[in-house]
């Protein structure tokens, strides 16, 4: 188990693994529960994506719950791809590091696209629908994201095709209920970070709409799911 709670600390160099050169690999981010790094798996520029252990949770319990969302989250990947949704290609899996290897998408981020309004509208529009029907497309195949947000949307370049990455909180699950909460996610991603550009999220509904064989149910838990979230947003 690594114990890698410093900031400063490395991937581990120790460990070899094949086709990688550690010791050049660079923080790029660091989250709750992961940092990600990045390298190049035989000359190929890479993102590494590495679990650290919680410190405030039990030890044993804390490696069960790394693993199993390393596991989910690898699973996750495969199976977004299978249902036709472009995520990161995954080179490698290290289990005992808790370490996902995978494709560096090479391009910008959409929450840096739209904030730097890097698209004319004619690409901003053809991004929102491309948004909304990966998303049904996910759904419609059992597959909630967890953490819709513009950040974990990339545009791969130089066509800006839209990537999906950061499956660690996703899961299968076939219910409205369930769709409706990710959309919700995704919809409060856009109206904190993109409200100066307009209703986008509408656009994005619409293709979901459009796209999801079963949008109607999903709909309909998702007016409901935004009144829950109004109500609690007045009581404070
Ligand atoms: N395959 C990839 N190609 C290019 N950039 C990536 C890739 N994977 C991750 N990144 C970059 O690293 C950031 C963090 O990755 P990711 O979202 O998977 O981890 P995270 O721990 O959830 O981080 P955060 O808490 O910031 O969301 C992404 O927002 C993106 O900018
Ligand atoms: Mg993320």
């Amino acid at each position: 188990m690594v114990d890698s709670t410093e900031p400063s600390a490395g991937p581990r160099a120790d460990e070899a693994v094949p086709g990688f050169d550690l010791s050049r690999f660079k923080l790029i981010g660091q989250g709750a529960e992961a940092r990600v790094w990045e390298g190049s798996y035989l000359d190929v520029p890479a993102i590494m994506k590495q679990r650290f252990s919680k410190k405030y949770r039990h030890a044993i319990l804390d490696k069960k719950i790394t693993q199993s969302r390393l596991k989910q989250e690898v699973r996750s990947i495969v199976r977004a791809r299978k249902l036709g949704v472009p995520t990161p290609v995954l080179y490698y899996v290290e289990q005992e590091t808790n370490s996902i290897y995978m494709e560096k998408v090479e391009g910008m981020s959409v929450k840096a696209a739209l904030q730097s309004r890097a698209l004319d509208e004619q690409g901003l529009h053809a991004l929102l629908r491309e948004i909304g029907r990966q998303v049904a497309l996910l759904h419609d195949g059992g597959l909630i994201h967890g953490d819709l947000t513009t950040s974990n949307m990339l545009l791969r370049s130089p066509e800006n095709k839209l990537v999906l990455i950061d499956f660690g909180l996703s899961y299968n699950n076939t219910l409205a209920e369930d769709k409706a909460v990710d959309l919700y996610v995704l919809e409060r991603a856009f109206t904190s970070a993109h409200s100066a550009l307009g209703n986008l999220f509408d656009d994005v509904l619409a293709s979901y709409r459009q796209h999801s064989r079963l949008w109607c149910p999903t709909l309909n838990k998702f007016a409901e799911v935004r009144m829950r979230g109004r109500k609690r947003t007045m009581v404070g």
